[in-house]
């Protein structure tokens, strides 16, 4: 589930259970990155205080919510389409009301408004706190925008309600928004300066995770491993801190490392890894603890360091080897997987020659891979011409698409007569006597379902592969059970 853009999900409307007296109907859906769908869950709780149960039938709805990515024009347009799919209900139900949150609402402002008359609500992602006077104002037959980021709030102090999920895997937001500044990237633009969570709050979350059984907790932000907290404030102004702040300050290893020791019988995941801030004592963390998982997400964008340096990734190829060496070294057998970026602007032949050796050097388990989509207001956008025919982009993204599914393909057959323990999830999407799970590499496995259930670490041995999973046989419970 560490799909940065998981296509199952997209679009999934959230339902909850339903809180008595609560006679609002709401109907939310969500796009884009895990930390929308995560975000969608607090904006379900500071509704439920305020009247409004979910639904999942967009007909009923007194209000719909659809929570946007920006992050290629491509998601743009799936929200458009929404849009006029909410705007044919609208003409049969006049009274319902229609918002827009995260990315889009953030990056448009009250342009959605003007554009698109069917929205009565824009709300960008540090705003969901001020919904309930948001709402009135439209109840009152006014438009409503908030579209403020904000320095401080990482909505540490509400409880999301994850009635949907499986019972086994939840996120929990570390970090919110990012000051890498990638030239290619809209995040710093729509989700504002990067900023860490209380620890102390972090913690609680995951204790009323543990208390309802929950397995597996990926800890999450668009760069965590540049989490810090030293009493709040951006990480930009830690220099500015006090001595006794500087010494009691919490690093993503030192929380990480707290985490593993607190729940040793809880899976630890964590996303996403950005090579420039990825440490060292991260991975000596990763080691030292069983229950953290051998698994990283490094997206490298790119194999050129010319590229590089024009995406403003703040590291060259060799530091990316460097680091990669490392983690093998400390961790043989951890997975690694990469995001990849076709066609950014001056990227010649060499550029995505350079790509492909890069990529047959790590051997990705997995990846995410994209041509890349010019996003207006970006550094990239206003400095460099989008000049890669889309052709060349495309077949660029294929030949790299190619190479990684002989990669993930090598890679799951060295899993081959190994046996592996698994945390079964869900039923196999191909079959109903099969079981679905992952290993500690993140990789799928589906093997019959036996007596087992979701929620059980099996030790599963593997038969067969595919590039995208493996298939076996639970041969017993793991110790972790
Ligand atoms: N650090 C974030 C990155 C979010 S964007 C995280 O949590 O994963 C996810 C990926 O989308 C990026 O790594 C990049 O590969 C891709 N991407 C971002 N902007 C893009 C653009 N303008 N065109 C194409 N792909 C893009
Ligand atoms: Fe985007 Fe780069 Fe941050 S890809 S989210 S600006 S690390």
């Amino acid at each position: 589930m560490e799909k940065i853009i998981d296509e199952n999900i997209q679009g999934q409307a959230l339902s909850l259970d339903k809180k008595e007296g609560n006679t609002r109907k709401l109907f939310i859906e969500s796009y884009g990155c895990q930390m929308n769908f995560s975000d969608s869950e607090i904006v379900a709780s500071i509704l439920a205080k305020e009247g409004f149960n979910t639904t999942q039938n967009l007909e009923d709805a007194d209000l719909v919510l659809v929570n946007t990515c920006s992050i290629r024009e491509k998601a743009e347009l799936t929200v458009r389409k929404r849009l006029e799919k909410y705007n044919a209900v609208k003409r049969i139900n006049p009274k319902m009301k229609v918002g827009v949150l995260g990315c889009m609402a953030e990056r448009l402002k009250s342009k959605f408004l003007e554009e698109e008359k069917i929205v009565d609500l824009v709300v960008g992602p540090d705003a969901y706190k001020d919904l309930p006077n948001l709402i009135e104002e439209v109840d009152a037959g006014r438009n409503a925008v908030n579209v403020i980021l904000s320095k401080e709030e990482t909505y540490g102090d509400i409880s999301p309600v994850r009635l949907q999920s499986n019972g086994v895997s939840a996120f929990v937001s570390i970090t919110r928004g990012c000051d890498n500044m990638c030239t290619f990237c809209v995040v710093p633009f729509t989700r504002g300066r990067e900023r860490s969570r209380d620890p102390q709050s972090i913690m609680e979350e995951i204790d009323d995770l543990a208390s309802k059984s929950f397995k597996e907790i990926t800890l999450l932000g668009q760069n965590v491993d540049s989490y810090l907290w030293y009493g709040g404030g951006l990480k930009k102004d830690f220099e500015k801190a006090s001595e006794f702040q500087k010494a009691t300050a919490v690093n993503f290893a030192k929380l990480l490392d707290m985490v593993a020791e607190k729940y040793p019988k809880i899976r630890l995941r964590f996303t996403t890894s950005n090579p420039q801030d990825m440490t060292l004592d991260v991975i000596e963390v990763m080691a030292k603890h069983k229950n953290i998982c051998k698994y990283i997400h490094l997206p490298i964008q790119s194999g050129s360091d010319r590229i590089l340096k024009e995406m403003n990734r703040l590291h060259t190829r060799e530091e990316y080897f460097e680091l990669i060496d490392n983690i093998k070294k400390l961790i043989p057998d951890c997975a690694i997987s990469q995001d990849i970026i076709t066609g950014f602007p001056t990227e010649t032949e060499e550029d995505h020659q350079d790509t492909l050796s890069l990529m047959e050097y790590v051997k990705y388990e997995y990846g995410f891979m994209f041509a890349y989509s010019e996003r207006p207001g970006t550094l990239a956008a206003r400095k460099l011409e989008d000049d890669v025919p889309e052709a060349t982009k495309k077949r660029r993204l294929n030949e790299i698409i190619t190479a990684q599914r002989n990669h993930s393909t090598y890679r799951h057959e060295a899993f081959i007569g190994k046996t592996v323990e698994i945390l079964i999830e869900k039923e196999s999407k191909k079959s109903d006597a099969h079981w679905s799970g992952r290993n500690t590499q993140n990789i799928v496995a589906v093997f019959p379902k036996g007596d087992y259930k979701i929620g059980d670490f099996v030790m599963v041995r593997i038969d067969e592969c595919t590039s995208a999973t493996l298939l076996g046989e639970a041969i017993g419970y793991s110790d972790n059970n």
